[in-house]
């Protein structure tokens, strides 16, 4: 059983840092620095608004929070996402809301919203939590100092928990249905290169593309018509899980509703905007924790204080106020989506005294804003601190966007941190990890931020006094 993160007061650079970038030989640097981040130059950092000009025409990097306001919801109506951006997620994941906009979005959205606001997100809570519990037995069944990769054990949980959510007791052939899709997906995706842009030959690859993932989507969607006819017939019992919402789901307005294959466009959607990111989020804490002793030894002092052993559930959430500290400042410095789509100016703007003529590629990237050297103090160091409530009252509301914002904001945002939440403290109140040797962590951005080696870590069982003196780890330890 070993303390070790607890023991070692080294505080290593940060995976993604400057520091770390610095401390690396220029060649490894030079290949670390490659893509996304090494494309950034230092004055985005600096600067309220970057801009450039590529083959595709002018960009701009938006990070001052006043004009971040301004594209995201005072001018929200001019700076739409683009239309490649749309039509990309269309293709490949059908027309759930990540792939619709004008109308359609809207409706979408309205009928949508009630089964993701906080009292609804609540009812789902306790299909988390133990779903977690059941995840947290398969790490107890491991043996001691299990070498585990982080960010698969991560992926794995959270599609569980999503798979839970969305279908409760039928998650297990729904899931395995829809995981099939989301992967020839992501193989669809990953093919995609720049002759998807030339004239003619773009659309029909599109459309080869389109009708390849409805072949290979066919078996899910027979399977979900199927279980919305039977719920219709028979009703569903137990607690409401997310498909008996977008069911009884109706538009205030025009009494509308989603139709199966709308239903089934937005489940598949939900899946991929719910599961990565929130993985991505959950295997950077580990990763902070893993590289600070003192926060890992405050969450887990207050994981021992609030709940001794047992397992935490829905109502905790509010009583583990440093976790979400953690959470928080994780994102900060590994925002899930380090990018949110690139939006196209409808017509000539300024932000923050800037001219942006129509027609330019407007980019908020929150992996730039939550670093930027105007915006942070010390934007490099890990301290959950920082979101107390007397240290974030003055923070301007666009300084910090790990969800986006305005109109387009994440839907699941609140669903999102409550799994966090508790799947942190259900995990971290047993174990805690470190690096395995010779890992290499850095940063991978594809629409989500990953790793470009995986994650691969040690766990370690903690040794604490449990409330109910049952656990498999208690008796481990005693
Ligand atoms: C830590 C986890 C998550 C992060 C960091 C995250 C981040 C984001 C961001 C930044 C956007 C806006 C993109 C843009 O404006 O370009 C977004 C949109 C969205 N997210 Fe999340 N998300 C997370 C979890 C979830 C979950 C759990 C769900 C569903 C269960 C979800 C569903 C969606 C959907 C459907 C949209 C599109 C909203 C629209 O266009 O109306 N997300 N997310």
């Amino acid at each position: 059983m070993s303390d070790h993160a607890l023991e070692t007061s080294e505080t290593p650079p940060l995976a993604g840092s400057k520091e770390a970038m610095r401390a690396r030989p220029r060649r490894e640097r030079r290949r670390r620095q490659e893509g996304f981040f090494g494309a950034i130059p230092d004055k985005a950092y600096q600067e309220p608004v970057f801009v450039g000009r590529s083959i595709f025409g002018r960009w701009a990097v938006v990070s001052d929070p006043a004009a971040v306001r301004r594209v995201l919801v005072e001018q929200w109506a001019n700076y739409p996402k683009t239309k490649m951006d749309i039509e990309f997620f269309n293709a490949i994941f059908g027309g759930g809301l990540l792939g619709l906009d004008g109308e359609d979005w809207r409706l979408h959205r309205r009928i949508m919203a009630p089964a993701f606001d906080p009292r609804t997100v609540a009812s789902y809570g306790p299909a988390m939590a133990s779903t977690i519990q059941s995840f947290l037995a398969r790490w107890d069944a491991l043996p001691d100092e299990a070498p585990i990769d982080m960010s698969e054990e991560m992926t794995a949980l959270t599609l569980e928990v999503i798979s839970r959510t969305v279908f409760s007791a039928d998650s297990g052939e729904m899931g395995s249905l829809v995981r099939d899709v989301l992967l020839r997906g992501a193989e669809t995706s990953a093919a995609a290169n720049l002759l998807d842009l030339a004239p003619v030959i773009g659309p029909w690859r599109m459309r080869r593309r389109k009708r390849e993932l409805a072949e290979a989507s066919r078996p899910l969607d027979a399977a979900i018509e199927k279980l919305l006819a039977e719920r219709e017939s028979r009703g569903h019992e137990g607690p409401k899980d997310l498909i008996d919402r977008l069911m009884a789901a109706r538009d205030a307005e025009t009494g509308g509703r989603l139709t199966a294959k709308e239903i089934r466009d937005e489940i598949v959607t939900i899946y991929v905007a719910g599961h990565e990111t929130t993985a991505s989020t959950l295997s950077w804490t580990w990763y902070v924790l893993s590289q600070r002793p003192e926060p890992l030894a405050r969450l887990q002092a207050e994981l021992v204080a609030e709940l001794g052993g047992r397992a935490p559930e829905p109502g905790d959430l509010a009583r583990l106020p440093y976790v979400r500290r953690v959470v928080e400042e994780a994102m900060r410095l590994y925002p899930a989506a380090p990018g949110l789509s690139s939006r196209r100016a409808v017509a000539d703007d300024e932000l923050a005294g800037v001219r942006i003529p129509k027609g330019t590629s407007v980019n908020v990237l929150p992996w730039i804003i939550h670093r930027h050297e105007q915006l942070w103090e010390d934007p490099e160091t890990f301290d959950p601190d920082r979101f107390a409530p007397e240290r974030s009252a003055d923070r301007p509301r666009f300084a910090y966007l790990p969800f986006g914002g305005g109109p387009r904001v994440c839907i699941g945002q609140v669903l999102a941190m409550n799994e966090s939440i508790l799947a942190l403290a259900a995990l971290g109140q047993r174990y805690s990890a470190r690096l395995a040797p010779g890992a290499d962590v850095a940063p991978k951005a594809n629409i989500t931020l990953q790793f470009q080696h995986g994650l691969p870590m040690i766990l370690e069982r903690r040794a604490i006094a449990w409330a109910d003196g049952k656990s498999v780890a208690a008796e481990a330890v005693a």
